[in-house]
């Protein structure tokens, strides 16, 4: 078949199933999936389809339709100069977190030795290690399986200053907490009782692990508060609805002071802890 009538034959299943945009998904697949050119997709290409090539549109185009990410469907992301690989063991990373990543590296470029907490796919580690290249990153998670798919990242990125760990909070990086200067993470913190009220595409596809944070969403901070050792600098991505329990919950810190920062769409979504 001629791509242009297979785009047509696509086009039309994927704007039956609601889906918006549709000729720029098809534009998308065709060029990340087949590797296909865009000249030879826009219309008028008269080029045929090999069998192999529409199977392959057909296969992603069923799970679009069905309702995974398009993420999951192509398969990774590109971010901060980084082509992170994904499957439905790690989150999608969210545009909060690439800026939770710039503000780390506005205000700490200076320090060498980081740590990212729940690393997932590995966007926090393998930026930071690519931007600060003289850096050194301990990335941890509690998922074996994100764990591998982060190694991969930073290895297919030809990153190699990152240090996998694999475990439960800071417990994995606490022998190498002495020397560790800044620690960011992005937790899991959604509320239990919220995870329902999620987009059915983030329900049904993304990994629990990553956003299920317990009945009030603070258990991972809560952890996390009891082991943090004094005189670190701390970045972390939070519930907007978090502010008054997280301040409740800092009470007990002993030697930090904290601030809360907005996010581009002006909700409260990062709490930088600093040493007294
Ligand atoms: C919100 S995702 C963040 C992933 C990635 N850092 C990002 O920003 O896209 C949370 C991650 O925390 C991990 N996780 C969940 N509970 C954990 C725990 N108790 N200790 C360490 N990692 C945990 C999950 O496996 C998941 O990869």
């Amino acid at each position: 078949m001629k791509i242009e009538k297979a785009i047509d034959f696509f086009d039309e299943e994927l704007v039956r199933a609601g889906i918006s945009n549709s000729r720029f998904v098809l534009r998308l697949l065709c060029r990340e999936i087949l590797g296909l050119d865009d000249s030879i997709i826009v219309r008028g290409s008269d080029c045929e389809l090999s069998g192999d090539y529409w199977e392959k549109l057909r296969e992603s185009i069923k799970r679009l339709v069905a309702g995974e990410p398009i993420d999951y469907v192509i398969g990774y992301r590109d971010s901060n100069g980084i082509r992170l690989k994904l499957d439905r063991s790690v989150l999608i990373p969210r545009p909060e977190t690439e800026e939770l990543i710039e503000l780390v590296l506005d205000g700490e470029s200076r320090h060498r030795i980081f740590a990212d907490i729940a690393t997932g796919s590995g966007i926090i580690a393998c930026s930071l290690a690519k931007r600060l290249p003289d850096s050194k990153v301990y990335a941890s998670d509690i998922s074996p399986e994100a764990l591998s798919l982060a190694r991969q990242n930073a290895l297919a990125n030809g990153i190699n200053s990152i240090i996998f760990l694999q475990g439960d909070n800071l417990t994995p990086v606490e022998p190498y907490l002495k020397e560790i200067e800044v620690i960011v993470s992005n937790p899991p913190y959604i509320k239990t009782g919220l995870l329902g009220s999620l987009e059915s595409n983030v329900r049904e596809y993304e990994p629990m692990l990553a956003l299920d944070g317990g009945e009030d969403g603070l258990h991972f901070y809560r952890s996390f508060f009891s082991l943090l050792p004094e005189g670190k600098k701390v970045y972390m991505e939070i519930a907007e609805y978090a502010v008054d329990e997280l301040s409740k919950l800092s009470e007990n810190l002993v030697g930090y002071s904290y601030k809360f920062e907005r996010d581009f769409y002006g909700l409260y979504r990062f709490m930088i802890l600093y040493p007294v």
